[in-house]
């Protein structure tokens, strides 16, 4: 099928086995990179390929923040590429990464995401993608729900207090909402169990999947 901008889809001769894509989300301090990082790291003991896709770091490159983009391509380019936590822009943070772990996923690859995704709409567009290029299983919602309360009490970057102070505005759980996933495949209880239990949580989940031996 051909579209507007006559661009056309090419098929790859060569057809691989999937991966799947395991997506976190949750509030900002509630622990997704460090349990997405036990899974990648218990994967890897295991001799599965594995990569993690993580917010902070996505925003250090591909999805860089106008402010870093400036100096390099100028203020329009930034203005117009750069990605901001304003509702639009969250969602392009979205859209991209969900595009580049579909991609992985396609080369076999267990594909770890860690992201606040606060929009129940943007994760569901990617789980769409998802599943129609792959199948049932080739995406998998971890809920990571820690209580605002407690991820306010971890602050490990100090951002809660500067939100509750005004310093930072549209910070999610703050003055921004979170709308929790409503049937995740995985629901982690994280404000209670240890970082192990989740991860293993989640190893055992794609275990009985099939995805990892
Ligand atoms: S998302 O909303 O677009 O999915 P993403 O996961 O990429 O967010 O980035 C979240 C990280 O950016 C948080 O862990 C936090 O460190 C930082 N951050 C900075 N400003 C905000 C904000 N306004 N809301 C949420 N997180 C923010």
């Amino acid at each position: 099928m051909t579209d507007k901008t006559l661009v056309t889809w090419h098929e790859h001769r060569v057809q691989r086995k999937r991966g799947c894509v395991v997506w976190l989300t949750g509030l900002s301090g509630s622990g997704k990179s460090t349990i997405a990082n036990h899974i990648d790291f218990k994967l890897h003991e295991m001799k599965v390929t594995s990569y993690l896709l993580d917010g902070d770091n996505v925003r250090h490159g591909l999805n860089a923040s106008p402010e870093r983009l400036e100096s390099e391509y100028g203020s329009e380019f930034a203005n117009r590429f750069g990605l901001s936590f304003a509702a639009n822009d969250r969602s392009e943070n979205i859209r991209r990464i969900g595009c580049v772990a579909d991609l992985f996923c396609s080369a076999g690859i267990v594909t770890l995401t860690a992201f606040v995704s606060p929009y129940r709409k943007d994760r569901q567009l990617v789980r769409d993608a998802v599943l129609k290029s792959g199948g049932d299983g080739d995406f998998v919602e971890v809920f990571v729900d820690t209580p605002l309360e407690i991820c306010e009490s971890r602050d490990p970057k100090g951002l809660y207090k500067k939100a509750r102070a005004g310093e930072i505005v549209g910070f999610t759980g703050i003055d921004d909402p979170y709308e929790p996933p409503e049937r995740p495949e995985i629901h982690l209880a994280s404000g209670t169990e240890s970082v192990e239990e989740s991860a293993g949580q989640v190893i055992e989940y794609l275990k009985n999947l099939g995805k990892i031996g």
